[in-house]
């Protein structure tokens, strides 16, 4: 998804160069050895002139899928903005963030910032300058040196659990050390005038001899593009911070005036802070978060980060995590550059969605109510349904049952009764903050995704449920359907679920572009999910069901192929072509002409058959028309393979791996979005994509190292991947699994799943 990025067009003239220079990693911080761990490097896609092009990540640490991420705070992150890049020159603080990616706000965040002499709580008046080659970065644990204001330094260490920030700050020459912990600032209305600003109302609660500062944050940037009918009133981050040294002074700090020995107010511009006795070198402090209460953020920090708990071990478990994942994949063959590439993309793969629940119960923000259950957050369904969530399903399976059943809570939470019809569906999109169904991007993959893993297996959940819900995406519009045009991130509308469902498509199978905004994108991708609705239904033997979207699936995109262009085409309620450039999301004819991976088939035939169709794709890259810096092209080089001509996918697929990924801060040429642009490096680097991922079936495309061994979870006997030569030879010769040849580019999900060889005969020349 393409965040906006206007305002650093304007504020960005800087040029990454040699700023991603870091200090190595201390020896207490690389154990236990693992050399996939040692791969990740975090600074990737965090850089240069646009940062919304380059990933939009940041160097956080903390374990996989974890509720907090922790970061130096940079500057203050809103949408398309994110608290950390590396061009800037001063750290503000260390952040707990749960801003999942770049275009989505942050919610409920906590800011840790250490200092010394005169308190200094503002934003503008706090920032600390350093030296970007004493910053440490690894998936675990994170150290800086700042020049302390009215002098010395600070070395400031970070590391983190799921739920538990752990910093530890060296004072060095510096006058009396403190540190602030804040609740509320000037909030970023929005995301297209910064100086539009929220302040919102946080407690601080100060226990002097617990050495806590608690309190709360009811900040969420997203709430302007949520759905009206469940505003989450109740929302709010909570955090407890206990620190090991005692308090010497205590207070609260309101816009910048602070306020000593006061222990509790609730405030904006609100921060509470502690002073530690002169010459105290090292200050030690863990912070709690929750979205239940500061009580609960105290039990998550009694439960991760114990009292005696030192950093070093905190660090080693959050490797620890990491490397039980990571190591599952070990590469023969493969540069460092491809290795650091690899690892840091399989360390995005693992980060979303985040876990929400705590101790077995979460807040709901749909019902304002807490819940017991497993919950995540952060979905970014638009983008990961395409190869991300095919990757969560090989690699984190444990995490399978939670995320679907998270999903279905959304589902229940909204609409217990199924006559209330405009809520109640899957959201289009689960992406922050617990504001769902937000009116962003198309479809409701959502149905893809639960389909994709009733396909591949997956249970664990109420599938009858699950079949409830996606029946309903797929067959109850939004209520305000007809007076609402749901453009991209409309602001202050409802649900937009499938919007058009009930003025055109279905009765005629088409979005009618001059009721509804995106119309043409809206078509495909509704008939995608229709289509992966009835491979559910296969599963469960709705036999009539199955039939009937299968119907819509297979043949609605064609209700919108103009015949005398030769490419897909938005129409109008009567029927008329609504004109090439009209009705695409985040995209254009070109790409959206491609976005039916469910019959591919059909759309060669349209095209004039085979041979045409491998023609109008070389159209396609030649022309510069694939846009690999965003999802809707992904699928596309891949396509080659569907017709007989797997060579120009080995080739595309090569190109676009050197091209649009590296190991650099700008190595990322297009957004994250919480994984996927990493999935397809991952399954591209391995040999296979999963282009109709409902399907459960793979394309064959290159493999880029000569062995891949890969321990899936669960699962005894490891997939040896061997492609001798691959790193020079790009092309496949020959593909066998199992020792049964692979003779149409396909691969199924359950033909690797138990394990096994799936070996690739290489050939330097097109065979
Ligand atoms: C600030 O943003 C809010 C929410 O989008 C909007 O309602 C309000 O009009 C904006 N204010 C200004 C001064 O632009
Ligand atoms: C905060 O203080 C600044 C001056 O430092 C002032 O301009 C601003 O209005 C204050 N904001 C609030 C909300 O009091
Ligand atoms: C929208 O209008 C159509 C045609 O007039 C009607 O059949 C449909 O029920 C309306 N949809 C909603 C959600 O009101
Ligand atoms: C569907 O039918 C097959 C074959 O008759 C049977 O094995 C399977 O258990 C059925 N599944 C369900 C969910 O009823
Ligand atoms: C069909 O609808 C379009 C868009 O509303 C309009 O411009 C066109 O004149 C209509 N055509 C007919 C034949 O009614
Ligand atoms: C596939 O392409 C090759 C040439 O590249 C040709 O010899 C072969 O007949 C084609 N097969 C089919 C099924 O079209």
């Amino acid at each position: 998804m393409l965040a906006d990025v206007s305002i650093y067009l304007l504020s960005f003239l800087l040029s990454v160069g040699s700023a991603a220079l870091a200090k190595a990693v201390p020896p207490a911080f690389r154990r236990p050895a693992s050399d996939a761990v040692d791969h990740v490097d975090p600074i990737i896609g965090n850089g240069g002139v646009i940062p919304s092009h380059t990933g939009g990540m940041i160097p956080s640490t903390a374990p996989p899928f974890a509720m907090t991420r922790w970061v130096a705070q940079t500057r203050q992150n809103y949408v398309s903005v994110p608290p950390y890049i590396l061009t800037d020159t001063s750290i503000h603080g260390f952040q707990g963030t749960h801003q999942p990616a770049i275009w989505m706000g942050e919610s409920g965040q906590v800011i840790v910032v250490p200092g010394a002499g005169n308190i200094r709580s503002k934003f503008e008046d706090r920032g600390m300058t350093f030296d970007k080659g004493t910053e440490v970065r690894t998936a675990s644990y994170y150290s800086v040196e700042l020049d302390a204001l009215g002098g010395g330094t600070i070395l400031a260490e970070q590391s983190a659990t799921s739920r538990v920030g752990h910093l530890r700050f060296t004072f060095q020459h510096t006058s009396t050390p403190y540190v602030i912990v804040e609740a509320t600032r000037a909030a970023v209305v929005g995301h297209t005038d910064t100086t539009n600003t929220t302040l919102h109302i946080g407690s601080i609660r100060i226990d002097p001899h617990a050495r806590e500062i608690c309190g709360s944050n009811p900040e969420r940037q997203d709430s302007i593009i949520g759905p009206l009918s469940t505003p989450a009133r109740g929302f709010s981050g909570y955090f407890c911070a206990r620190f090991a040294q005692p308090f010497a002074s205590w207070g609260v700090a309101t816009n910048g005036t602070t306020h000593a020995g006061v222990t509790r107010r609730d405030d904006r511009l609100l921060s509470g802070f502690a002073t530690f006795a002169p010459f105290t070198k090292v200050v030690d402090v863990r912070i709690g978060v929750s979205f239940i209460s500061i009580e609960q953020a105290r039990r998550n920090l009694d439960r991760e980060i114990p009292d005696s708990e030192t950093l070093e071990a905190t660090a080693r478990k959050t490797r620890v995590a990491w490397a039980e994942k990571l190591d599952r994949i070990q590469l023969e063959g493969a540069t460092e550059k491809q290795k650091t590439i690899f690892y840091t993309g399989f360390f995005h793969s693992l980060q979303y969605p985040y876990e929400t629940s705590e101790e077995g119960r979460y807040y709901s923000g749909f019902d304002d109510q807490v819940h017991q259950g497993d919950s995540y957050n952060g979905y970014s369904i638009w983008d990961t349904f395409r190869a991300e969530w095919a990757w969560l399903i090989l690699f984190a399976p444990e995490r399978m049952p939670g995320m679907i059943t998270s999903m279905l809570n959304d589902f229940k939470e909204v609409c217990p009764s199924f006559l209330d019809f405009h809520a109640g569906l899957i959201r289009v999109d689960r992406e922050v903050g617990f504001q769902n169904g937000r009116t962003s991007s198309v479809g409701t993959h959502a149905d893809s995704q639960i389909s994709e893993a009733v396909v591949k297996g997956v249970r664990g959940f109420d599938l009858e449920l699950a079949w409830q819900a996606v029946v309903k995406d797929a067959s109850v519009p939004p209520v305000d359907d007809n007076t609402t045009i749901y453009g991209d991130r409309q602001e202050n509308v409802d649900y937009e679920v499938r919007s058009g469902l009930s003025t055109v498509y279905a009765q005629n199978g088409w979005v009618a572009s001059d009721v509804h905004s995106e119309a043409g994108s809206c078509t495909l991708d509704y008939s995608y999910d229709d289509y992966a609705i009835s491979l559910f239904a296969d599963v469960l033997n709705k036999t009539e069901d199955a039939q009937f979207y299968r119907d819509r699936g297979l043949g609605n995109p064609f209700k919108i192929f103009n015949d005398a262009t030769g490419f897909m085409e938005a129409r109008n309620a009567n029927g008329s072509f609504a004109g090439p450039d009209a009705g695409w999301t985040e995209g254009d004819k070109w790409i959206y002409t491609f976005d039916v991976v469910q019959n591919i088939p059909e759309l060669a035939r349209r095209r004039g058959g085979n041979a045409n169709f491998v023609q109008f794709l070389d159209e396609h890259f030649d022309g510069a028309h694939n846009q690999h810096t965003n999802e809707p092209s992904h699928h596309i080089p891949y396509l080659y393979g569907l017709v007989n001509a797997s060579s120009k996918t080995q080739e595309r697929v090569r190109s676009i791996a050197v091209t649009d990924y590296d190991d650099t801060p700008t190595g990322l040429l297009g957004n994250e979005d919480c994984g996927q642009m990493s999935a397809w490096y991952l399954f591209s680097a391995l040999g296979f994509y999963p282009v109709d991922p409902a399907s459960g079936n793979y394309v064959i495309g290159s493999p880029f190292f000569d062995k891949a061994t890969i321990r899936l979870p669960g699962v005894a006997r490891p997939l040896v991947i061997s492609s001798p030569g691959a790193p020079s030879q790009i092309y496949v010769k020959t593909s066998v699994i199992n020792g049964e040849k692979i003779s149409n580019s396909i691969i199924a999900h359950e033909q690797l799943i138990h394990g096994g060889e799936l070996q690739f005969e290489m050939s330097l020349v097109v065979v």
